[in-house]
């Protein structure tokens, strides 16, 4: 008995916890990477939309993806690579200009918006395509091409599918009753939970 369980704790010794977020991390649509989930979704909406639905999921908070580094490219890309679902070729970012006043040519004008709309960080990793980004007033917003492997402006209403991210630092520890309540409320209605609040859309 003792000589089997000694046996036991020697051939599995390197189990480690997963976490919560981890352990909602799994399927199809979704990729654990670094500390963030990654989820895709094939469904293509403007940039406000996607935003908005990506504000939002049970327990945690999390914003349109955030392309910090080449992990976190290729993470992307292996992701909406291996999506079987729908074909995703190009995802929205949650890169918006600092100054909406300003060249949208000039890289530093660039930052990673998340939740709520507020400005989180100026961006440090940005891999535009060569001609990118381009000076037109339009071209306000950015999208992830897999086939490139780079970023690309282009304008807020068009629609393109979309990567949110849950990063653990942004977990929510407790999921209250208000919280589950908004996540219910489901037939027409379109519900948000920012900051405890549950809004409410009669459309
Ligand atoms: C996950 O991140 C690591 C670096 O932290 C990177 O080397 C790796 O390619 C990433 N995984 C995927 C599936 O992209
Ligand atoms: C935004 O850009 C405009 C045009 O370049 C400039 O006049 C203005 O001072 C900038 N605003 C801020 C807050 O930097
Ligand atoms: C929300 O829905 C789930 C699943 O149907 C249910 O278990 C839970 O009790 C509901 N919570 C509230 C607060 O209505």
């Amino acid at each position: 008995m003792l000589l089997s369980l000694a046996i036991l704790l020697f051939t599995f010794p390197t189990v480690t916890a997963q976490t919560d977020l981890q352990a909602k991390c799994t399927g199809n649509d979704r990729l654990y990477n670094g500390s963030s989930c990654y989820v895709v979704v094939g469904t293509a909406k403007t940039h406000n939309e996607a935003k908005t639905s990506c504000n939002h999921y049970l327990g945690n908070s999390g914003h349109l993806v955030n392309i910090k580094s080449s992990a976190a490219q290729s993470a992307v890309r292996t992701l909406i690579t291996n999506y079987a679902t729908t074909t995703v070729t190009y995802v929205w970012t949650c890169l918006e200009l600092l100054n909406s006043s300003a060249a949208t040519s000039v890289s530093s004008n660039w930052g990673n918006y998340f939740r709520g709309g507020t400005l989180d960080a100026k961006a440090v990793y940005l891999p535009w395509y060569t001609t990118e980004p381009q000076l037109s007033a339009t071209s306000n917003r950015v999208v992830y091409n897999k086939a490139s492997n780079y970023i690309h402006s282009v304008p807020l209403s068009s629609a393109y599918s979309y990567v949110c991210e849950y990063e653990e630092a942004l977990r929510e520890p407790v999921v209250t009753d208000l919280e589950q309540k908004c996540v219910n409320l489901t037939s027409s209605f379109k519900t948000l939970f920012l900051n405890d609040i549950c809004y409410v859309a009669h459309p």
